[in-house]
Order: structure tokens, then sequence, then C-alpha cells
């Protein structure tokens, strides 16, 4: 039961949809938004789960939570069927619509929370631990008193993460979390997550179109692109099957002929600008070395890694073939050893 704690087995998602075919007819068809996919998550796992706009992400979650019920096949969470017993579950999980809030609007931050409290029935200790331990490491206090409506994108997303954990739940389901937030915040939501997958063994279902949040966070990817599972595996088999590449952006104290390091690096300059270059190198290699060398040789004066965008990366995919839509649940490619559980 923990190797299948979240479970998919053909999973369909059909909207009806009528749009406007001319003047006052309306033609009725059919999107697969979710078209027969297949997986497990084991307790306690942390796992990507990415693709492009429109790819069913939203929707599979969605499912995950009862919200919608699936056109086809099977799904359970920790042994329950979402839609059928979808309270009994809202005990079990949280959720984190990055895209739209579960917070009260009009009500401080605080009152949410007390709402919650009352509405999970959470244990007075329980929720106060809860409720402080999430305050310090999200840096909730200054807000406590501030209505949701007040709050920029980035405190609200925080409190919304909040509002998700204060009943204990078993499963977290985080639908774009770190969606518009700043770099301070998407590194301090990171840590949070990360310390609490590992302390308290939280399964973790992360949707996101950053890959530095996978990249940090989880071992274990899934990619969906219309409706079919393209990937499930490592990070780094990814962006193998992928061939995708990083981007190391440097800037020189001056302008400079194109940095060359070690044929080693497989490094190429893709662009100067002043005393800015960018290289790009393949996203299965460490950028350690490489800025090591560079940093050795080179006037440094500052660097950032770009991730590829996940876009890009299965735009690769289909190009050299390694795409392979509908394979519901098996690897894909390279990445042997990377998925935990069974
Ligand atoms: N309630 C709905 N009625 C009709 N079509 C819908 C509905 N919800 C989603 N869809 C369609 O289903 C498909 C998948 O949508 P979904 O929101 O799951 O995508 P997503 O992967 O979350 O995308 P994004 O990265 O943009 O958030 C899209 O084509 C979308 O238009
Ligand atoms: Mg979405």
């Amino acid at each position: 039961m923990d190797a299948d704690f979240i479970e998919l087995d053909g999973v369909e998602k059909v909207f009806d949809v009528r749009r406007r075919a001319g003047f006052l007819r309306r033609e009725r068809h059919q999107v697969r938004a979710v078209d027969g996919i297949s997986f497990r998550v084991p307790r306690g796992e942390m796992v990507g789960y990415i693709g492009p706009n429109g790819a069913g992400k939203s929707t599979t979650i969605k499912m995950l939570t009862g919200i919608l019920t699936p056109s086809g096949g099977r799904l359970r969470v920790a042994g329950i069927d979402p839609s059928r017993e979808r309270t009994r579950l809202a005990h079990r999980i949280g959720v984190v619509f990055g895209q739209r809030t579960t917070l009260w609007w009009d009500l401080p931050l605080k009152d949410s929370y007390r709402l919650m409290h009352r509405m999970y029935r959470i244990p007075d200790s329980r929720f106060r631990e809860n409720l402080d331990r999430c305050v310090e490491l999200l840096d909730l206090a200054e807000l406590l008193d501030v209505p949701v409506r007040q709050l920029s994108l980035g405190q609200r997303m925080r409190g919304d993460i909040a509002a998700a954990l204060l009943h204990d739940p078993e499963v977290l389901y985080l639908d774009e979390p770190t969606i518009g937030l700043d770099v301070v915040s998407k590194a301090k939501v990171r840590r949070f997550l990360r310390d609490l997958n590992a302390e308290r063994a939280t399964t973790v279902l992360l949707t996101t179109h950053d890959l530095t949040d996978i990249e940090q966070l989880c071992k274990r990817v899934m990619v969906i692109d219309h409706g079919r599972l393209m990937y499930d595996g490592a990070l780094a088999g990814l962006h193998e099957v992928g061939e995708s590449e990083r981007t190391l952006v440097v800037d020189l104290e001056r302008e400079l002929p194109p940095i060359e390091p070690s044929p080693e690096f497989a490094v190429r300059v893709v662009k100067v600008a002043g005393p800015r270059q960018w290289l790009a190198f393949p996203a299965s290699a460490s950028a350690a070395p490489l800025v090591a060398r560079i940093a050795a040789d080179y006037p440094l004066v500052d660097l950032s890694v770009r991730e590829p965008d996940i876009e890009a990366v299965i735009a690769r995919m289909y190009e050299t073939g390694a795409a392979a839509p509908g394979i519901g649940g098996t690897d894909v490619g390279a990445a042997p050893g990377s998925r935990s559980g069974g």
C-alpha cells in the first residue's frame, strides 16, 4: 500500500465543450485533457509533474483531489477513490493552486487559518505547533493580520502553502507553487518543502514550469504532453533523452574574445554582448568543474546558470525520437534505477 500510495491506471478525463461555429450555431466537441495515464507514487516520494501549457497537469491534480471525476480508468490516493470520498480524502491531502487561493479573500490571514482549524477539526496543540512552524519558516509573522486581498502574490502563496499544511496532510499537491515568486521567496519555499518531505515524509506531487524547482526537489520527474505520459524517471535522464542544454551566463571584468575552455567540457559560446558571454553545455553535466575552470582562467565578476525550459526539452524529445507517447507508466529512455518504490 505504501508503494502504491498514489495509483493511476489508464486514467482519462474528457471534457465536452461547445464552441461557436458561426452565427447562433454551436458545435460540440471533446477535449481529451488526460488521455490514459498510469503511474504509481510511493509514500514519502517527491515527484515532479511537468509539461507544456494545456498538457493536462492541473486536470490530473483536480482528479487526485476529487474535484473532478475521471471519465475512465482507475485512481486511488491512500486507498481512497477521490471523487467518491472527497471529504474523507480531504483530511489526508493538502493542495496549493498557485493560480488561485484557497484563503478567504477579505479576512486576515490568521482568520483563514482559524477557520481551517475548525473545518478540519485539528487538535489545538497540533494546530499551534504546525502554525508556529509555518509562520517561522515561511516568514508569515508580519502578514497574519493582513487581509489576503492586500498580500502580494509571493506573500499570498506562502500563506496558501501554510494553509495546506495545518492539518498534517500525508500528501501535498502543489500546482505551480513558485509561479511569480522572486528568487528569495522561491528559495525559501523550496527549502521549506525539502524539509517537510525529509522530516515528515510527506508525499509531494509538484507541478511547475521552473525546472530549477524540479532539480532542487525531485529525484523523479514525469513529463506529460497532450494528456499522455511521455517520460518517467530521473531529471538527468530527461536531459539525456532530450539532449537539452543549460546555459552558463558569465560576466567578465571586460570585453574579451569568446571563452575557450578545454575540449573535455563540451561547451560552446552561443552569444557575446560586451563583457557578458553565454555558454551552452549539456544539461546532464555538472556546472561545477566548468565554473571552476573559467574562474581560474578568466577575470570573472559574476555568473548564473539557466535551466533549459520545459518546452525546449520536450521539443527536443520529439526531434530526437526519444518521446514515446502513451507509454503509461513505464520508463522511457535512460534512467535506470531512478524510480523508487516498487
Ligand atoms: N473545465 C474544463 N472544460 C473544458 N476544457 C478544459 C477544462 N479544464 C481544462 N480543460 C482543457 O484541458 C486541457 C488540459 O488543461 P490543464 O489545465 O489540465 O493543463 P495544464 O497542463 O495544467 O496547463 P498549464 O501549464 O497551462 O497550467 C486544456 O486543453 C484545457 O483547455
Ligand atoms: Mg495548470
